[in-house]
């Protein structure tokens, strides 16, 4: 690949960063109007004894998706982003800088999902952590990816590989929140905001992905396919002990039953399904470079083995 490829940057199209705005949506005590605050988990809602214990059960795992977003942008886009300046290939200058900018995007969705998250926990006055200070469940599955690596280089390509993962679909995921009827209305705008931002990152991180896959050298192209099939399960799998936890807490279930429920729903064959459903998107760009197709990818994403996970 001689050049860059080409990517959405601010200051075009008058597209203007969230974070200029410093807005922090919060939930206070007022009606809900029969909204919700997260989609209905359909296998779920037969063990939900009410309409009132179904809202709660889905603002838990609104908060769980808060939290993770904070993660996500603390501890996986931003180290991405910091990695670049160390990789065994040259990023060109002015791409790097537009990569630069988004640290203080990611900084801000961060704020934002924190304080959201403190005003729907109040309120409902739950925990969405089991064991306080916990990582979320897919991040400390990459540390265990990154863990078996070899030396500081590697690290620093398995960070973007999982920057150019989360960034080539988090845009996606965020729409549907903001398109769903039936999720409050504060809910709806900060995955607006937040979406309108990613649409500028998906497009910079498809463009750092091309580049990375053109650049990278003949050495390392197996591992780097590795890592894109790793990275993508390890980041869809659902966290089904912790939608457990969330079930144990909004209803009269016992702990031991909410932890049967879930293993009786999320069977090897859910979770290979569930995994496929967040990939998709991810999927559709590795297979549009070249790097769905190549055996390492292959043998790494269909050995997968969704029994143990
Ligand atoms: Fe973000
Ligand atoms: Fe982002």
């Amino acid at each position: 690949m001689d050049r860059y490829p080409k990517y959405l940057r601010y200051g075009i199209a008058e597209k203007k960063p969230s974070v200029l705005d410093q807005h922090f949506p919060v939930i206070g005590d007022g009606p809900l109007n029969g909204k919700r605050f997260y989609p209905r988990i359909e296998a779920l809602e037969r063990y939900i004894e009410s309409e009132e214990q179904s809202v709660r059960f889905g603002a838990a795992a609104f908060c769980r998706f808060l939290h993770d977003t904070i993660a996500v942008e603390h501890n996986l886009v931003i180290p991405a982003i910091a990695s670049l300046q160390y990789l065994p290939f040259r990023i060109p200058e002015r791409p790097m800088e537009d990569l630069f900018l988004l640290v203080a995007d990611e900084g801000h969705h961060a704020a934002q999902a924190v304080t959201f998250l403190n005003s729907i926990a109040e309120r409902f006055s739950f925990e969405y952590q089991e064991r306080r200070g916990a990582l979320p469940l897919f991040l400390s599955r990459l540390n265990e990816i990154n863990a078996a690596l070899h030396g500081a280089s590697q690290v620093n390509v398995s960070n973007v590989v999982a920057g150019v993962v989360t960034e080539t679909r988090v845009s996606i995921e965020l729409g549907e929140f903001s398109r769903n009827n039936d999720l409050v209305d504060e809910v709806r705008g900060t995955c607006r905001s937040h979406q309108e931002d990613e649409v500028v990152h998906a497009s910079q991180f498809r463009a750092l992905g091309a580049w990375m896959w053109a650049a990278i050298p003949d050495e390392s192209r197996d591992l780097v396919c590795e890592l894109f099939a790793r990275i993508l399960i390890a980041r869809s799998l659902p966290d089904a002990g912790r939608i457990g936890f969330f079930l144990q807490q909004v209803t009269s279930i016992p702990k031991e039953r909410c932890r049967e429920i879930v293993k009786e729903i999320y069977t090897p064959e859910v979770l290979e399904a569930e995994v496929l459903k967040a990939a998709k998107p991810t999927l559709r760009y590795l297979d549009a470079i070249g790097i769905a197709n190549t055996p390492s990818f292959r043998k790494t994403y269909r050995g997968f083995d969704y029994g143990t996970a």
